[in-house]
């Protein structure tokens, strides 16, 4: 066992894990945060995304020692003062999901994204663009690290957009 330090949505815990726990695991099954889902749990669905110091991350591939004394964020911290998120708002105002089980995941990483993008990170689309326009395009490509089996896409398109775009 390995004891750490780790402050997760603004509160610090302290945790005796395995250093094989991964991050996924040690917030669902050790601190009761079920938001992050596990889909595949190999990093190919995006559904288990989170913040770590703002970055998004797949938590399914983390190691739960890795992210000692870092900051992370789950969908249930997103929300402020009882407000949610603009983009949870935005993804019920579009009906950004069905089943609901990719969702954590999609706003997590959608958060992210908008702040990359703000940032001036390049994706696939944009190649060396430093601040290309958020099209559909580059939300779609910015965004497919994350499926809907239920295919929601549209939705979640919509909900991004409007936030991108206010
Ligand atoms: S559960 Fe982590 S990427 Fe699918
Ligand atoms: S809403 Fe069901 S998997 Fe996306």
């Amino acid at each position: 066992m390995t004891e750490i330090r780790m402050r997760v949505n603004g509160v610090v815990h302290s945790l005796d894990v395995e250093p094989w726990v991964s991050l996924l695991d040690a917030l669902r099954e050790r601190l009761g945060l079920t938001g992050p889902k596990k889909g595949c749990d190999q990093g190919a669905c995006g559904a288990c995304t989170v913040l770590a110091d703002g970055v998004r991350i797949n938590a399914c591939l983390a190691l739960a020692v890795q992210y000692a004394d870092k900051e992370i964020t789950t969908i249930e911290g997103l929300a402020q003062g009882g407000e949610l998120h603009p983009v949870q708002q935005a993804f019920i105002r579009h009906d950004g999901f069905q089943c609901g089980y990719c969702t954590s995941g999609q706003i997590c990483s959608a958060v992210a994204m908008l702040a990359e993008h703000a940032a001036g990170m390049p994706s696939v689309v944009s190649g060396s663009a430093a601040r290309a326009e958020l099209t559909d395009a580059e939300i779609r490509e910015r965004m497919s690290g994350n499926l809907c089996r239920c295919g929601a896409y549209n939705g979640i398109l919509d909900a991004i957009r409007e936030v991108a775009t206010p």
